[in-house]
């Protein structure tokens, strides 16, 4: 349902209290290893600035579970933003009460304030009608763009629509559009590609994509517990047992779908997930009994790519192998660079693939790269994410 945007309102003289996604990686020192999230929300923040609003953001870093912790701070966060923006970004330690208030208040249009990491609140997570209240008390207007946060029903992005009105930023709307495009009327055929490591996790969007895509390529540790549900052998691997009937259920209703899964047809295996030494590529039924299955093999990424070559959707979540280790990356790398080839349209939702993707060097020739992990998943579930839902109807 198409949802209001910052360009659908009045903003001039407003106070905007602006969710976004700046949870960020960081380096073990606590600086940002990656700022892509931040980059991300620079066009609705310089739209507000550019339109006469003052800007109060808002943003989570980490699961501080409610108490303060001193690693999780935003100042590092305030800094790169002041610097992407060109422009002094007030940065108070605090997500609520008087010195919060005072700067809110005192906020002049053009101008912008970043409040402490929300989630040092224990109201934020419980999405504490109070603690809505106060955030609601400091604007006139609520934005939300944190896609990224869209499927959890936290104070700073849901329970404050309650007390202000709701408009999407650019993010939000263009992770919207995107997503949804994959999922209503996509270009034919659709090819999904299904990887990481728990089966569990990615039951819900296997599912959905039985109705919406016409192959479905899996790798990653989750391949494992499909290829056993076949009973090949798969020596050390890891192999998740309470999910064999899952596994075995959702190629029973690939078949009922007419659905093409695909499974590796062979794989790197080594003799430990972070052990390059000794690692060599065999048939899916030639896996030694010492060893473990690590990335999908070399006729696997060939068979991989021939599908996606021929795509016209393509919609990805979820490593191949264990990337972290650059010996096992090398699948996930080949896929990445075989949808960076096709003329589909190409979507990469989840940190890890679009890491990879970057490794690669081919994230500019990927349609849209999602800031979701968990709300991309979920939003591919075919759920409704509470964050999205409280963003008023056009
Ligand atoms: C993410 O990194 O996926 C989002 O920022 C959400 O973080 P969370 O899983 O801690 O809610």
């Amino acid at each position: 349902m198409p949802k209001k945007t910052i360009k659908d309102i009045e903003l001039r003289g407003k106070r905007v209290f602006t969710r976004v996604d700046f949870n960020v990686p960081r380096a073990q020192d606590g600086s940002i290893s990656d700022d892509t999230k931040i980059r991300a929300a620079l066009p609705t923040i310089s739209y507000l600035l550019q339109h006469g609003a003052a800007v109060i953001l808002a943003s989570h870093l980490g699961r501080p579970k409610g108490q303060v912790q001193e690693n999780l701070r935003l100042r590092a966060v305030a800094e790169r933003l002041e610097q992407l923006l060109g422009q002094k970004v007030i940065y108070v330690r605090a997500v609520t009460g008087p010195e919060v208030t005072q700067a809110a208040q005192e906020l002049q249009p053009g101008r912008v304030l970043l409040l402490e990491n929300v989630r040092f609140h224990p109201g934020e997570t419980k999405n504490d009608p109070e603690l809505a209240k106060e955030y609601a008390a400091l604007a006139d207007l609520f934005v939300s763009d944190a896609f990224g946060t869209a499927h959890r029903a936290h104070a700073s992005n849901v329970g404050i629509a309650a007390y202000l009105p709701a408009v999407a930023g650019f993010l939000m709307e263009k992770e919207i559009n995107n997503l949804s495009r994959t999922l209503h009327n996509p270009q034919k055929p659709v090819v999904a590609i299904v990887g990481g490591s728990k089966t569990a996790d990615k039951i819900g969007v296997l599912t959905n994509f039985l109705r919406l895509a016409d192959t479905i390529l899996l790798g990653g540790g989750m391949a494992n517990t499909f290829l056993a549900a076949k009973s090949y052998q798969l020596g050390k691997s890891l192999v998740e047992k309470e999910q064999l009937q899952q596994a075995a259920a959702v190629m029973k209703a690939a078949e009922k779908h007419g659905v093409r899964l695909c499974l590796p047809v062979d794989v790197t295996v080594a003799f430990g997930l972070h052990e390059a030494a000794g690692a060599c590529n065999v048939n899916v039924d030639a896996v030694p009994a010492d060893m473990m299955v690590v990335d999908i093999g070399e006729e696997t990424r060939k068979l991989f790519a021939a599908y996606i070559r021929g795509a016209g959707t393509v919609i990805w979540n979820g490593p191949l192998g264990v990337f972290e280790t650059d010996a096992f990356a090398r699948g996930t790398i080949a896929v990445a660079q075989a949808v960076a080839a096709s003329a589909a349209f190409s979507i990469i939702g989840g940190g890890d693939v679009v890491a990879a993707v970057e490794k690669a060097g081919v994230a500019n020739n990927i349609s849209h790269l999602s800031t979701g992990g968990g709300a991309t998943l979920e939003f591919w579930e075919g759920k409704e994410l509470p964050g999205i839902a409280v963003i008023q109807d056009l």
